[in-house]
C-alpha cells in the first residue's frame, strides 16, 4: 500500500515563508543529504524538502553510516523510520549553534519528554531517537545548507548501533512517519529563519531545559572529563574540569556520560 505523504499541506504552510519551495518524496535514494549536496554543487539552490522512504547509503555525523529501520521493504504501507533533508540558501551572521537550533526545533515540535545530547542528537530515556546531519555547500557567493533528519518512528533492533535506540511511538503511538514530518518541518523552517537573524544566543535557556547532560559528569572523545555546564551563547559545550571551565566547539568530539 502506498504511503500518503502530506506534501501539499507542508507546501502550503512553508511556501509563503520560502519562495520557490518544493516538496519531493522518493521511494529510494542513497541519502537525502548526499542528493541535495549533489544538486547544490550542480547549481540547484532552490529551497527543497526531500523525503526518502528508504535510504541505501544513509550518512551520520563523523563519517558514520546511518542505518534506518527502513533498511528493508516498508511493511503494509507503514514506515518504521522517517528520513528527510531540507535544503535552503542561508546567510546567518554566525553559523555556530545552527545544529543545536535545529535539534531544539525538532524536540520542541514533537514531545516534552525528548531531550538533546550535545550537539544535536535527540534522546528519549537515555536512548537515541533521532539524528541530525547538517552540511553546507558554497556555490558562487551562495551558501546552501542541507539539514538532514532521521527519526525512529517504531521500535527497532539495536544490534550494531553504538547507542541503544528509542522510538517516537513510545511517547506518540498515533504519530506515523507522514504525520511526524508534517509536525516537524514547518517549525523547522521557522526556527532556521529565526536563527539566520538572531543566531543561537536567544535559544540557550531552552536548550538547557532539554540538555540530557546538564549537571552530569561527562567524558569527551578527546579525553576531557568533567561536569557538563550547558552551552555558551555560541552553542559551545561547557565542561567544568579540574583545570577550569573548558569550551568544546568541535562537532567532531562526541560526549558520553562518565562511567
Ligand atoms: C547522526 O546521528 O549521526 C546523524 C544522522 C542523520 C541521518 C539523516 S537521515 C536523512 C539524512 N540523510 C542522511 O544520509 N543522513 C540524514
Amino acid at each position: 500500500m502506498a504511503i500518503r505523504w502530506p506534501a501539499e499541506a507542508i507546501w502550503e504552510v512553508v511556501s509563503p515563508l520560502l519562495p520557490h519551495f518544493t516538496v519531493e518524496v522518493l521511494p529510494e535514494i542513497d541519502s537525502t543529504n548526499t542528493e541535495l549536496m549533489r544538486r547544490a554543487r550542480a547549481g540547484q539552490l532552490e529551497p527543497v524538502l526531500l523525503v526518502a522512504e528508504r535510504q541505501n547509503a544513509g550518512r551520520g555525523r563523523m563519517g558514520r553510516t546511518w542505518y534506518s529501520s527502513t533498511d528493508g521493504p516498508p511493511a503494509a504501507g507503514v514506515l518504521p523510520s522517517l528520513t528527510f533533508s531540507l535544503g535552503l540558501p542561508l546567510k546567518p551572521g554566525d553559523w555556530s549553534g545552527l545544529s543545536l537550533a535545529v535539534g531544539l526545533s525538532v524536540v520542541e515540535s514533537l514531545h516534552p519528554a525528548l531531550q538533546l545530547k550535545w550537539p544535536n542528537d535527540v534522546w528519549l530515556q537515555e536512548r537515541k531517537l533521532a539524528g541530525i546531519l547538517i552540511e553546507t555547500a558554497s556555490v558562487g557567493d551562495v551558501r546552501y545548507a542541507v539539514v538532514g533528519v532521521g527519526i525512529n518512528i517504531a521500535p527497532r533492533d539495536g544490534q550494531g548501533l553504538s547507542t541503544p535506540p528509542a522510538a517516537l511511538s513510545e511517547v506518540l503511538p498515533d504519530l506515523d512517519a507522514p504525520a511526524a514530518l508534517a509536525r516537524v518541518v514547518p517549525d523547522l523552517v521557522r526556527a532556521i529563519q529565526r536563527f539566520e537573524v538572531q543566531g543561537f544566543a536567544p535559544l540557550r535557556t531552552a536548550f538547557h531545559a532539554r540538555d540530557v547532560f546538564y549537571g552530569k559528569t561527562v567524558q569527551c572523545s578527546d579525553g576531557l572529563t568533567g561536569v557538563a555546564r550547558g552551552v555558551d551563547a555560541t552553542g559551545a559545550l561547557l565542561v567544568q574540569t579540574e583545570n577550569g571551565l573548558k569550551k568544546i566547539t568541535s562537532a567532531e568530539v562526541s560526549v558520553r556520560p562518565a562511567l
